[in-house]
């Protein structure tokens, strides 16, 4: 891939935002046939957070991270060029990212919506990197967020165990190519599989036949869990290893293992794929589930808050996820 680099890209600050109300897996089990204890035993997850209440949706939880993340480093908003929202389940078809900017007083920001699915916050890493990198903007802010609690089929037990709530940004700037951060990227898709997890759109026929439309609406998520679960082991590792030889470096230079938090068994296959300890793979889904776009950010966020990542460390983030897209991108914090 040809670079067109003339300057450097770097993350400046994170923030995450979580509802505040929690949902065990005892208490899942209450609404479909299954227990705490397959669920720990098959996914590692313990609980999710859920967005309660009609009034409440993924704005919310994407303006509250973003002002954190804001916060953080007392960036004044105005001074946003770009927003990106990383999700599969806004509010508006047309695009949630501009009520982001709206509410956050961006007032100097274009905002566009991405989609991706679970693979979107680092689609979306890559792509502000881009603008940063060849000068376009300065200060990015990029957001993933997802409510798939809105979407799953709370009578399918094979699917509403897995997912949850959240929100993670990122505010990216540019700067010297000496002091770039963001070293690499390796990103795939594979339509053939779509199949696979999707959450699809039905078509009805509506009254006024005449016309020979269709109108429908969109169904509940759909997986095939294993067929996921064999092509996220088999891929992401592949991904990662050809991003950290496109930059010459091996898999003993990383520091940190940053995956989409979709499943510990998952986790631990790719970890011990690559033969990294489990010591360096941060995870936290016990915790929130499968928060889709959000899973990255809030992962990267707490372990930033816990003081895990340092200056200079190599971290190697990889999201996959329906599509099915997959990609991995390296940093040096
Ligand atoms: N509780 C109890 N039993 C269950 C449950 C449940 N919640 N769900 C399924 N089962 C049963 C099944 O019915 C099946 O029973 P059977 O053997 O009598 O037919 C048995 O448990 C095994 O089911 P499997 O589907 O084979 O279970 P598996 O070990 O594959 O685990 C899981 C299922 C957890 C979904 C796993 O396949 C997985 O994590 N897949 C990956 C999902 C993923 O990573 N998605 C990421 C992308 S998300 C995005 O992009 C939005």
């Amino acid at each position: 891939m040809k670079s067109l680099m003339i300057q450097g890209a770097k993350i400046l600050a994170t923030g995450s935002a979580v509802p505040s109300s929690s949902f065990s897996n005892n208490e899942i089990s209450k609404v479909v046939d299954t227990s705490d204890a397959w669920i720990t035993t098959r996914t590692g997850i313990k609980e999710r957070r859920l967005l309660k209440g009609v009034d409440k949706s993924i704005i919310d939880l994407a303006v509250l991270a973003s002002k954190k993340a804001l916060d953080k480093i007392l960036m004044d908003p105005s001074q946003i060029d770009l927003i990106i929202l990383a999700t599969s389940s806004p509010n508006d078809l047309f695009g949630s990212a501009s009520k982001i900017q709206y509410e956050i007083g961006a007032i100097n920001a274009v905002a566009f919506d991405l989609t991706a699915a679970c693979s979107g916050f680092v689609l979306s890493l890559v792509t502000a990197s881009q603008f940063l990198q060849t000068g376009v903007y300065r200060n990015i802010l990029i957001v993933g967020a997802d409510v798939l609690s809105k979407w799953v089929d709370w009578s399918d037990r094979g699917t509403c165990i897995l997912f949850g709530d959240a929100a993670g940004a990122a505010i990216l700037q540019s700067c010297s190519s000496i002091d770039n951060s963001i070293l690499g990227f390796q990103l795939n898709s594979d339509g053939n599989y779509s199949k696979h997890l999707s959450i699809a759109y039905e078509h009805n026929i509506v009254p006024h036949s005449e016309l020979n439309l269709y109108q429908g609406s969109f169904k509940h998520i759909s997986m095939n869990g294993k067929e996921v679960y064999k092509f996220a082991v088999f891929q992401v590792p592949l991904s990662i290893l050809k991003c950290l030889n496109s930059l010459n470096m091996s898999v003993d230079q990383v520091d940190w293992l940053v995956l989409h938090q979709a499943n510990e068994r998952i986790l631990t296959a790719i970890a011990e794929k690559l033969s990294i300890s489990s010591n360096k793979v941060i995870a936290n889904l016990h915790k929130y589930g499968n928060t889709s776009a959000a899973s990255i950010p809030l992962a990267l966020d707490e372990a930033i808050q816990d003081n895990k990542i340092s200056h200079n460390d190599i971290v190697v983030i990889a999201g996959f996820g329906a599509g099915l897209t997959w990609g991995t991108i390296i940093i040096r914090w």
